[in-house]
């Protein structure tokens, strides 16, 4: 089976929910509601999906914790084929603009990838994430914290939560700050709101790729300046599928996106909140557009092509896939 690149992949949105239970019993939390029938994560709609994600993110709080679970994380996507992953870290969720409790929680994080790849041999960057609902202020510190951790580990920049409040040029001076300090550049777009959204976070944030840019599919306009941006777009299927942004994964815009020769890969954002896995939407979009090795293969080397890390680790991953 063709090796996996997963570039979408919020550390805490995947965390595995044994886990999550071990670590809530051991400090006494109380998880009622916390999880669904199916064994991951319980929500009801998308406002609702970034309260549920908070509150799993909550139980992580020491270095311990963040060890195991960047370990278990990485070991996970290793057990599903993926040789290459860009985590999404938040200092907003651990460190709240604290240099040094973030420069603590990177060392516990390198310290978990680092058994990961010993046991998996799986590569792990991270990507440090402002989360949009709590403000441009908040994003400014992050950046400024992503830039000054000079961590060879973290690559970029990117901005998750909730696209439906806020302004993309509301961040411009954190995306300034982050590209001036050699970080690539990111943002979730196009995913609750349109492809309007995605034209104004390219616009304002000058961004090397989109996180999601699902709702591009929209706009030709936009199409065609993606592609000849050569914008990649780090789209997660399931994630789509299960927060309703469209109906079934036939829908899904990832095949035309591929069809029109536009950089579109296949991550899994959060999977035991969306029922997924990296194995899970291969084999659904097998199911939906009869792709096979072929086409996996192709969708990897443009992850890789997107991927923030540098160019000798492009190239040993390369002669991987
Ligand atoms: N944080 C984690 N997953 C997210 C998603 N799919 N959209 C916005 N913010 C997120
Ligand atoms: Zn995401």
């Amino acid at each position: 089976m063709t090796a996996k690149i997963e570039l979408h992949l919020h550390i805490e949105g995947a965390a595995p929910p044994a886990l999550a239970r071990e670590l809530a019993a051991r400090k006494g939390v109380d998880t009622s509601g916390m999880f669904a029938e199916g064994g991951g994560y319980a929500w009801t709609d998308f406002t609702d999906f970034l309260r549920a994600y908070d509150r799993v993110a909550a139980l992580f709080a020491t270095p311990e914790d963040h060890r195991q679970l960047a370990e278990a994380v990485l070991r996970e996507c290793a057990a599903h084929g993926v040789i290459y992953a860009e985590l999404a870290i938040s200092s907003d969720h651990v460190a709240e603009g604290d240099s040094v409790r973030f420069a603590e929680y990177l060392a516990a994080i390198t310290e978990g990838a680092e058994a990961a790849r010993a046991a998996t041999g799986i590569e792990a960057n991270f990507i440090a994430t402002t989360i949009r609902h709590l403000g441009p202020d908040r994003a400014v510190h992050a950046a400024r914290l992503a830039v000054a951790c000079d961590h060879p580990r973290v690559v970029g920049l990117g901005l998750a939560g909730d696209e439906r409040v806020f302004h993309p040029a509301d961040f411009a001076p954190a995306f300034e700050i982050a590209r001036e300090g050699g970080l690539k550049l990111t943002a979730h777009a196009g995913e609750a709101c349109g492809a309007d959204s995605v034209r104004a976070a390219m616009d304002a944030l000058k961004l090397d790729r989109v996180d999601h840019g699902v709702r591009a599919i929209e706009d030709p306009a936009l199409l065609a300046r993606i592609l000849d941006e050569r914008i990649h777009l780090a789209t997660c299927p399931g994630s789509n599928v299960a927060l309703g942004s469209f109906p079934d994964w036939r829908s899904h815009p990832i095949a035309p996106f591929r069809a029109l020769g536009v950089s579109a890969s296949v991550s899994t954002d959060d999977p035991p909140f969306f029922a997924t896995d990296m194995d899970r939407e291969y084999v659904e979009l097998t199911a939906a557009f009869g792709w096979g090795e072929a086409e996996f293969a192709a969708i990897a080397r443009d992850a890789l092509d997107g991927a923030f890390c540098d160019a000798g680790t492009k190239a040993a991953l390369a002669a991987k896939l």
